[in-house]
């Protein structure tokens, strides 16, 4: 079974706005709200582990790296502009009583 944790208000995410976000279990994820739908990917690019969160949303599901503008798909990981070759760490999200929840467990 998956193991939630509690990350931040809905209302606190802004639309194609990434955000930094540390969890209880001290991982440091990604949160993309697109529309009423969020996503969560690992903070650290697999590239060369600069903050996601300083890239931007270059279309509705994907993320730029700030760094050396590798994109990523946020619905999967996957890499869609290089310089990167690996995927980002997904995890799942959960959406309850107007909370962000966040699964998976540290590494
Ligand atoms: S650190 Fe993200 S593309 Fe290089």
């Amino acid at each position: 079974m998956t193991d939630f944790q509690k990350a931040i208000p809905l209302d606190n995410l802004r639309d194609g706005i990434p955000q930094s976000v540390i969890l209880p279990d001290d991982r440091r994820v990604c949160l993309v709200r697109v529309g009423d739908r969020v996503f969560a990917v690992d903070d650290r690019c697999s590239h060369a582990d600069f903050p996601m969160a300083d890239g931007e949303m270059v279309d509705d599901f994907v993320v730029e790296c700030a760094l050396h503008g590798a994109q990523f798909d946020v619905r999967t990981g996957e890499v869609l502009e290089p310089p990167a070759d690996e995927p980002l760490p997904i995890f799942e999200v959960k959406v309850d009583g107007g909370t962000v929840w966040v699964g998976g467990t540290a590494p």
